[in-house]
């Protein structure tokens, strides 16, 4: 059975200034989860925030937050976004020294695991800790920065995802795909498999971000 789509605003688009107030427009417009894009300056080029900002955040809203760790050595810093909030923490496959011991951390406070993968790396390295993890994120751009385009190839892996998925009975586990979504691409996207799709510059630098959520949701499931 298809599950339902989830959007999940990325606040990396946000105006840090005034986050609270961005992320309770969304809130109010029916987002059920916010997405929070950690940047350490080694594994991506770019510097985002941490875990202070999290737990701002946390004061700020109930909503889930899904924390998308782009930093290397995630495991010295599972216990820190535990503390600040997170809800879910997903690390980068490639960024892990011991990817099981990352997994087991995470599952060991009690929040939700997710591994991410690069464009260029394959959904085949994911494969064997699948049955362990309750969200796989999928990058369709290259880590590091909001309002790049979608890799049209990102298509394939989700296809593959859902078949991997499915072959393994995991209808507990979520695909997400991260990156380049807006209102002309959501449709096919979620089509090819995507459970929870991250969305950043197309909400908010949108001139109205409520309306611009409810649109894509709108076209999500159309
Ligand atoms: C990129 C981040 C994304 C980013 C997406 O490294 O992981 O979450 O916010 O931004 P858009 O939706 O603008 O491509
Ligand atoms: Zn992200």
């Amino acid at each position: 059975m298809k599950k339902k789509r989830k959007i999940a605003p990325s606040i990396l688009a946000a105006d840090f200034a005034r986050l609270c107030e961005e992320i309770k427009l969304v809130e109010k417009a029916g987002a059920e989860l916010i997405h929070v894009d950690v940047m350490d300056g080694h594994f991506v080029p770019n510097i985002s925030i941490g875990p202070p900002v999290v737990k701002s955040i946390r004061k700020c809203t109930d909503l889930f937050l899904d924390v998308h760790l782009m930093i290397e050595h995630p495991l010295q810093y599972v216990d820190a976004f535990v503390d600040a909030g997170a809800d879910n923490i997903t690390f980068h496959i490639e960024a892990a020294d011991d990817v099981q011991s990352v997994i087991d951390k995470i599952k060991s406070r009690n929040i939700k695991a997710g591994i991410s993968v690069k464009p260029d790396t394959p959904v085949s390295s994911v494969e064997r800790y699948i049955m362990d993890i309750d969200l796989f994120l999928i990058m369709s751009v290259e880590p590091g920065f909001g309002g790049q385009s979608f890799m049209e190839k990102s298509l394939n892996k989700l296809k593959e995802s859902q078949v991997l998925v499915q072959k393994k009975n995991l209808s507990r586990l979520d695909i997400e795909v991260d990156g380049g979504v807006h209102l002309g691409n959501i449709k096919s996207i979620s089509d090819a498999g995507a459970e929870v799709i991250v969305a950043g510059s197309e909400i908010f630098s949108a001139d109205d971000p409520a309306q611009r959520f409810k649109e894509l949701q709108i076209a999500v499931n159309s």
